[in-house]
């Protein structure tokens, strides 16, 4: 992508906060690439090693502090802030503290960038995103969390592997929560342009039959906690990700994204919850969301999935 003066904020300058900064740097997608931390040692030194390497990226510059200016006239703002996973912890479990700390942290973030896109990406990020809409007031297009994206794109790189295609010929979807009650939208997925239901192995390849398709689902719902007890955070793919998103917004690209927004009125029979639906992302932020057509099987799991996030809005009184 071509450089603007556009400006990134990024928010949090933990192992996923300093991904997406590194991750934007090298692809070039803002001028202004800003860290913003409550850890000023932490983001100071994050400002200047991000710095050190300038001279090998797009033209870009690098700001960082602990005070919510540092977000001022961004065009988009990327909120990673937030406890981290614990091994063997749910997304959800984090939800109390995350809650408390995106009241407290994002409205004078979003008093100092009041027409930034808002993309959150701290965890559990349905509820997170929910409560953050209804902390700011902002409107939904403008504010959404980064929802599925990851999780699509790790269900992509497991087909594509066991199917010997690229991975960008995969058109695959999950859906619903960023965690656990996640959902594949296989009856509607394509591979090049074959119905993934209807695919033939290539020689010598397994099938993708229902109990594969199965082992890659508990895959792609595993991976996080794998990642996680091996090496403490995920944070090179939702660097990636959160950029692709990024990269969306700026470019006006009109690019379908599994993005989590809020759904407003009846959709599939699923009301007032944020999660994960293919959607349009461009320089509005969230449009409209696709209207996928959903299996009995399907459309099952996306309501639990919705029921499961509800749920958690209750309990924190959202
Ligand atoms: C991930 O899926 C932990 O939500 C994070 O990598």
């Amino acid at each position: 992508m071509e450089i603007t003066t556009r400006k990134v904020t990024i928010v949090g300058a933990g192992a996923v906060g300093t991904a997406i900064a590194y991750a934007a740097l090298i692809r070039g997608v803002a001028r202004t690439v800003a860290l913003l931390d409550i850890n000023e040692a932490k983001v100071a030194a994050e400002v200047l090693d991000l710095r050190h390497g300038l001279e090998f990226v797009p033209g870009a510059r690098v700001i960082g502090g602990s005070d919510p200016s540092v977000a001022a006239d961004s065009d988009v703002v990327i909120f990673t802030a937030g406890a981290k996973q614990k091994p063997g912890q749910s997304r959800l479990e984090l939800a109390e503290a995350t809650i408390g700390l995106t009241r407290r942290a994002l409205p004078p973030i979003v008093a100092a960038a009041p027409k930034a896109v808002f993309i959150m990406v701290t965890n559990p990020v349905d509820v997170v995103t929910y409560a953050a809409l209804k902390f700011t007031g902002l409107p939904p297009n403008q504010l959404f969390g980064s929802g599925t994206v990851l999780d699509t794109s790790r269900l992509r790189h497991l087909l594509a592997t066991h199917c010997g295609v690229a991975v960008q010929n995969v058109h695959a979807y999950i859906a619903g929560e960023h965690g656990d009650s996640e959902i594949p939208l296989w009856s509607t997925a394509t591979i090049g342009a074959v119905p993934l239901l209807e695919w033939e192995p290539l020689a010598g390849r397994d099938p993708l039959d229902a109990v594969v398709r199965e082992r890659i689902k508990r895959d792609v719902v595993e991976s996080a906690y794998r990642i996680i007890a091996g090496k403490g955070a995920t944070s090179y793919a939702i660097g990636l990700a959160a950029v692709r998103i990024t990269e969306a917004i700026l470019g006006d690209e009109h690019r379908v994204l599994p993005v989590s927004t809020h759904i407003g009125s009846d959709m599939h029979g699923i009301s007032d919850v944020c999660l994960s639906i293919p959607t349009i992302v461009d320089a509005r932020g969230a449009g409209e969301r696709l209207p996928v057509s959903l299996s009995a099987d399907e459309l099952a799991g996306l309501t639990a999935s919705a029921d499961t996030l509800h749920e958690m809005q209750e309990r924190f009184g959202l």
